[in-house]
């Protein structure tokens, strides 16, 4: 008999540290059950800070298919990863394919997969925003629908994909793949004290991130937080690792020069995994549109400022450390007073964000597929 294969989908940043602990689960399990897998690297990512250096910190095992797409529109990417994916799939069928998160990579594998009659899992299936205007809402919306598995980290997926009607049978709460990672990785980023490197102290400088095009396409809402940002470099020290389209846009908007002139806005490259993680641990504070250090600092109880207006991650709010500010200075100038005058939720423990949920997703796709 052939041996069953799983297909494990990754394409962009935030994918990998989702992958790292599934893909150890699985040796863990399918080794010893005749199951084997198979990693597809889509190249949505491509840059060595995006991409590279993830697999070695995080000691993933090179892609077994390399799809090369890069960037490009929304529908040329999407429309790419389709073709490609769709003709290896052609080639050799594996028992499901594994999506991870809302990114471009996500929908278009499952999308390849299904019209192949090929069974598509979900790995953070069932997050909302109820904000059709962010590209990761149409993924998530698109490849759930597409999903024949929903695995699900925070309880207000649940909800979400029961009132969408899907079949409960399909539906499991297995936790934050992410937050393994976090939790094996942590000691070895807070070893490696990066604030240092940057002459900062443990708990006496932000941290901030921005990609998200509500932020970063428009001139003037990207002037507007680098003016409350710098307002506050001159109380504590930032530190801004900027991803590669943000820098584009400050050099086309010609806001490089606000950055270079504030002396305690420090603008650096995209950071590895661990200096992240260490700085984020580290911090005072985090101004972030990020989603998954939204998820990563209620874990570490970092109070977090999430520059949103909403999020498809309420627990982080509702029992982790996050306020959404928006991009208004006022909103975010107030939540500043309030992180430095101590006046932030501790938070609390999130259920099943406890270092096991690819465990718990081994198991289940072990049964899904024998
Ligand atoms: C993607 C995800 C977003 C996620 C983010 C994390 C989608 C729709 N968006 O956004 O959900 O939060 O990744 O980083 O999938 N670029 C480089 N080098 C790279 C990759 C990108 O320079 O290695 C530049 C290119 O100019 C590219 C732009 O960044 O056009 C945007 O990249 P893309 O993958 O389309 O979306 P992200 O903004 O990275």
């Amino acid at each position: 008999m052939k041996k069953k294969v799983i297909d494990l989908v990754a394409g962009a940043r935030p994918n990998f540290m989702k992958l790292a602990p599934v893909v150890r689960a699985f040796r863990d399990l399918f080794q010893e059950n005749g199951l084997g897998w198979r990693i597809v690297h889509t190249g949505q990512h491509y840059d060595h800070s995006m991409n590279g250096v993830f697999f070695e910190s995080l000691d993933i095992p090179p892609p077994d298919v390399h799809l090369g797409v890069g960037s490009g529109t929304h529908g040329t990417q999407t429309a790419r990863i389709l073709e490609r994916y769709e003709a290896h799939l052609l080639e050799k069928q594996p028992a499901a394919t594994v999506v991870f998160g809302d990114v471009n990579s996500t929908v278009a594998c499952a999308l390849a997969a299904v019209k192949l009659g090929i069974p598509v899992v979900h790995v953070e299936a069932g997050l909302r925003s109820f904000d059709r205007t962010m590209p990761e809402e149409i993924n998530r919306i698109v490849t759930d629908t597409l999903s024949d598995l929903l695995l699900v980290s925070e309880h207000s997926g649940m909800e979400n994909l029961r009132r969408e009607g899907v079949e409960n049978g399909k539906v499991h709460l297995v936790g934050n793949v992410m937050i393994d990672t976090l939790v094996r990785e942590l000691p070895r980023a807070l070893d490696k004290k990066t604030y240092l490197r940057y002459g900062f102290n443990k708990k006496e400088y932000a941290l901030l991130t921005l990609h998200r095009p509500s932020n970063v396409d428009d001139s003037e809402i990207l002037g507007r937080i680098l003016d409350v940002v710098i307002a506050l470099s001159k109380e504590i020290p930032v530190i801004f690792p900027a991803h590669p389209r943000t820098c584009k846009l400050l050099s086309e908007f010609h806001l490089e020069h606000l950055v270079i002139d504030a002396e305690n806005l420090h603008l650096v490259a995209p950071l590895p995994y661990h200096d992240n993680l260490c700085l984020m641990a580290n911090a005072k504070v985090v101004l972030t549109d990020s989603g998954g250090m939204q998820e990563e600092t209620s874990y570490l109880r970092v109070p977090c400022l999430t520059l949103r207006e909403n999020t498809e991650r309420p627990v982080t709010v509702d029992l982790g450390t996050s306020r959404l500010v928006g991009n208004d200075p006022a909103r975010i100038e107030a939540a500043l007073r309030d992180v430095m005058n101590g006046n932030w939720p501790e938070g609390r423990a999130i259920p099943l964000w406890d270092g096991k949920a690819s465990k718990r997703i081994a198991r289940i796709l072990m049964e899904f597929v024998t």
